[in-house]
């Protein structure tokens, strides 16, 4: 699995599993159980991708045959943020790759005329302010969103933060960049562009919608 770097600070992730379940993903005929279970997986791939560096140390492990020295994490795992409600298809693929990690949630909510975000809830376990957060949401668009969340998770104390998304647009990464140039940004996709009603092109459609059947 490799990463690579299209604007400053976002990491595309490049990998044929990856890719293979957002085309699928991006499909407007897959339905909304399936969309389901592919956002978990690409959560689990991306999470797996975007703590690639978490910081390591040796232990001694005795295997049936020897002793031996083994890399392992040198802390705990940091908390899972899901922003709502189209991170939590994610967030159940990013738990099942950090199975010890605390979660919390940021409710956010995209005004469709002026694509403001509003947030209706904010819960955030208390090691944030000591082992830091990755924070997940299926799309990027404007940034305003991500903007809002990765404020909120600052304000309750994480040292550090990562965002990860599945589709970005070139507008949302610079916005979020701007903003907080201290997150790093980990996406399965850099899109072309925001259309009219700020929907990301060629994108997936409304991933809220589309994870739990909400359309139309
Ligand atoms: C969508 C998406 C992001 C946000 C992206 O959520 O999941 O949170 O919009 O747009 P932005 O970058 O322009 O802010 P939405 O507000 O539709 O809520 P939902 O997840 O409940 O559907």
């Amino acid at each position: 699995m490799s990463g690579g770097e299209t604007m400053d600070g976002l990491t595309v992730v490049d990998h044929a599993l990856l890719a293979h379940r957002l085309a699928a993903l991006r499909d407007a005929a897959t339905p909304s159980p399936r969309f389901r279970r592919l956002l978990a997986e690409i959560g689990a791939i991306l999470a797996t991708e975007a703590t690639r560096d978490l910081p390591s140390t040796t232990a001694t492990v005795t295997t049936p045959l020897t002793e031996m020295r083994h890399r392992v994490l040198a802390g705990p795992e940091p908390v899972l943020v899901a922003v709502l409600r189209a991170g939590l298809g994610l967030l159940d693929g990013a738990m099942g790759v950090l199975p010890e990690a605390p979660v919390g949630h940021v409710g956010l909510v995209r005004d469709e005329h002026t694509l403001k975000p509003s947030q209706y809830m904010l819960r955030m376990p208390p090691e944030v302010t000591s082992r830091g957060a990755i924070l997940f949401d299926p799309m990027l668009a404007t940034g305003g969103s991500a903007m809002a969340a990765v404020q909120r998770v600052k304000e309750a104390g994480a040292p550090h933060l990562r965002f990860v998304c599945v589709v970005a647009a070139p507008e949302g990464v610079r916005t979020l960049r701007a903003a907080h140039p201290d997150v790093p940004i980990f996406a399965a996709a850099l899109d072309e562009k925001l259309d009219h009603r700020g929907f990301i092109v060629p994108g997936l459609g409304d991933a809220g919608d589309r994870c739990f059947g909400t359309e139309g």
